[in-house]
Formats: structure tokens, C-alpha cells, sequence
């Protein structure tokens, strides 16, 4: 914590120009307000694929005026190299966010997982690096560990992917690596696992757990678990992952070319965060009777899931402020606010 919140103090008195890709979904909008927050100066690319103008909209409302005028939004494709050229313009640090999340989504359709996962990040990355950025930080995934059994996950350890979006986000650190060693562009990769929090979507059939069974249980209706219950999961409060994400953008030289973990270092069931989440709507005055619908584990999804976070600590000063528990909380009254 103590070198976050010196970043912070020291990005407040020389404000910087920041990009973030993929600013109107859940992790770009909530990297947006902190920046903001922050008095930087934000450029936001996105092209709605999964993000609502609603979320950049709660943003300008949880910011001062003249905060909210230090962001330019750019409507646009990272598929489309000009737009990523554009959205460079004169940035200092690039949070690469935008992406085509969810394995469920890459099984039903590679291509265009593909399409915005490798082409598009290429393209960014190209762009980053022509504009000669101070630092490229980008959102890879957990997913990447796929079928390696080893618990808690440490980076050096990876397995084959499961899914499409697996391969996405690996390939995604391989471009990383091998701009590094021949340009000399130095990326950050940060393998989040399973981020929750305010302004993640609860609907769609590619819907994150945590706001899909918050919804469901706020409406009365059935929560389906994939599976037995027992898939864990080392879910991360989006608090961490903006944490996370400053850290990295400001980290020196040595600790660059690097992919790190993101999350806290717990192991969750699935059945246990039935009855948190369960719990906490209860101490909100919701009530949920019913129990939940187990039916058959999904594809592509890994078992277990959780992070060793020694390496983001060592070398990024990376220090979680939030435990599930406590991010359910702080989350709770955005739930309620939004899905009743
Ligand atoms: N949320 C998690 O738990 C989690 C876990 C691992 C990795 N990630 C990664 O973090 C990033 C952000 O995820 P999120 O949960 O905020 O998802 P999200 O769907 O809420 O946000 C992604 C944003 O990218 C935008 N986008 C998609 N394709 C685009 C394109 N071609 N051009 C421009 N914008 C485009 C979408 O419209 C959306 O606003 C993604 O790269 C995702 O793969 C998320």
C-alpha cells in the first residue's frame, strides 16, 4: 500500500495523460473514475461491443465537473489500426482493456474472439510503441494457467489453454515478449482472476458470476451453479485491480516485460459465495429462499483457481486492500441501486 498510495499522491500533483481501452466496460470504468479522481487527463477508446454508455455516464456523475472535462472519449475499433493511432496520440500510459471477454463466448465464436483479442491488441500494441508511450499495461487473464494443476498459480507455471479466449490471452503475452526483445517495448501483463465489483454487467449470456447471482437473487429468481459447487475461484474486488493496474504503469524498468497476478491469494467455492453472497443480501434486507440449481460443469472452465501474489507484491508493491468479503460489501449498494 505505501508505495500506491505514494503514485497517488504523485500523480495528483503532475497529472498525466492515460488511455484506457475498453473504458466503458467494468474494469475500463472503473479505471476511468480513479484516474479522474486522480486529476488525470483520460483519452477512453471503445466500440459499445460489451460496454454501455451508461457506465461512462455513472462515471461523469461520481466526478466533479471539471474532472469529467479532462476525459475525451473516442467512439472506436482497436481492430481498426487508425483508431488506435489516434487514441495514442500523445499518451504517457496506455491500460489496454479492450477485449471480447468470457470463454462461453470464445466457444460459441473464435473469430471474433480472435479478431479483437490478437489482432486488435496487436494493433495497440503497434500503436503504443510508434507513439513512443512511457508504458503499455494490459489486461491478460488467469485463464492462461488452463489445464496446470498446481495450486496457488505461480506465473511461471502455465498449462495448455481450455478455451479460445485462453489462447487469446496467452498469445497476447507472447506478442508482449517478443516486442521486448525486438524493439525493445517493454509491456506489463496483468492475469486477473475474476475481477467483481460496481458497473460489471449482470445480463447476457456471458454474464460474470458474482452480478449474475446478485441479480438473480435480488429478482427471486433460480441461480444456477456449473457443476458441484466445488470450482474455486481467487475472486479480486475492482479496487485491487485499479490498485494493480497504477502500480504497473508507474513500475521501472526491471520490473517491465513481466506478467503478474492479480487477485488475493484465496481460494473461494462456488458454493461458499452462494451463501456470502446470500448473506449479504440478507443483511440488506433481501431475503433469498431458494436454493440453488446445480446442473453440468461448463466447458472450458478451469477447476481451481488462485493466485500466488508474492510477484506483483515484490516487484510492484501490489498490496490488495479488499478480501471477497469486504469487496461484496463496498459492492452491495451499487447491486442493489442497480438490480432491484
Ligand atoms: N472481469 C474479469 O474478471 C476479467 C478476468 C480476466 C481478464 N479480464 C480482461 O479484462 C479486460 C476488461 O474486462 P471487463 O471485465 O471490464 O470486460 P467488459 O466487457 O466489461 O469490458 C471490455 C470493454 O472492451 C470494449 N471492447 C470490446 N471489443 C472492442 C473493440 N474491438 N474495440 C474497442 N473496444 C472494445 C467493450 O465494449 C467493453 O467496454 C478484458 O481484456 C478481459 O479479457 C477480465
Amino acid at each position: 500500500m505505501i508505495r500506491y498510495q505514494k503514485i497517488c499522491e504523485q500523480l495528483a500533483s503532475t497529472p498525466s495523460t492515460w488511455l484506457v481501452t475498453g473504458v466503458a466496460g467494468f474494469i475500463g470504468s472503473n479505471l476511468l473514475e480513479h484516474l479522474l479522481k486522480l486529476n488525470q487527463k483520460v483519452i477512453g477508446l471503445d466500440n459499445f461491443a460489451t460496454g454501455h454508455q451508461r457506465n461512462l455516464d455513472e462515471v461523469k456523475s461520481l466526478v466533479g465537473a471539471e474532472q469529467w472535462s479532462q476525459f475525451t472519449f473516442i467512439e472506436g475499433d482497436i481492430c481498426n489500426s487508425q483508431d488506435c493511432q489516434k487514441a495514442c496520440e500523445g499518451v504517457d500510459y496506455v491500460l489496454h482493456q479492450a477485449a471480447l471477454g468470457s470463454v462461453p463466448r470464445s466457444i460459441n465464436d473464435p473469430v471474433a474472439t480472435n479478431a479483437t483479442n490478437i489482432s486488435g491488441f496487436l494493433n495497440m500494441l503497434v500503436a503504443a510503441r510508434d507513439a513512443e508511450v512511457k508504458s503499455f499495461t494490459y489486461a491478460a487473464s488467469s485463464s492462461t494457467y488452463g489445464d496446470h494443476p498446481a495450486l496457488p498459480k505461480v506465473e511461471e507455471n502455465i498449462g495448455k489453454p481450455l478455451s479460445p479466449y485462453a489462447v487469446t490471452k496467452y498469445v497476447n503475452e507472447l506478442y508482449a515478449d517478443v516486442f521486448a526483445t525486438t524493439y525493445g517495448f517493454k509491456a506489463i501483463g496483468l492475469r486477473y482472476f475474476n475481477v467483481f465489483g460496481k458497473r460489471q454487467d449482470p445480463n447476457g449470456a456471458y454474464a460474470a458470476v458474482i452480478p449474475k447471482w446478485t441479480a438473480a437473487m435480488v429478482s427471486g429468481e433460480d441461480v444456477f451453479i456449473n457443476g458441484d459447487g466445488e470450482t474455486s475461484r481467487d475472486f479480486c474486488f475492482i479496487e485491487n485491480a485499479v490498485q494493480a493496474n497504477i502500480l504497473a504503469a508507474t513500475a521501472d524498468e526491471a520490473a517491465k516485460n513481466e506478467v503478474y497476478n492479480v487477485a488475493v491469494g484465496d481460494r473461494t467455492t462456488l458454493n461458499i459465495l452462494f451463501n456470502s453472497l446470500k448473506g449479504a443480501l440478507a443483511e440488506n434486507g433481501v431475503v433469498c429462499e431458494k436454493p440453488p440449481v446445480y446442473r453440468d460443469f461448463r466447458p472450458g472452465d478451469v477447476r481451481h483457481s488462485q493466485a500466488d501474489i508474492g510477484k506483483a507484491a515484490n516487484k510492484l508493491g501490489y498490496a490488495p486492500d479488499y478480501r471477497i468479503s469486504a469487496g461484496i460489501a463496498k459492492a452491495m449498494p451499487w447491486y442493489l441501486g442497480d438490480l432491484r
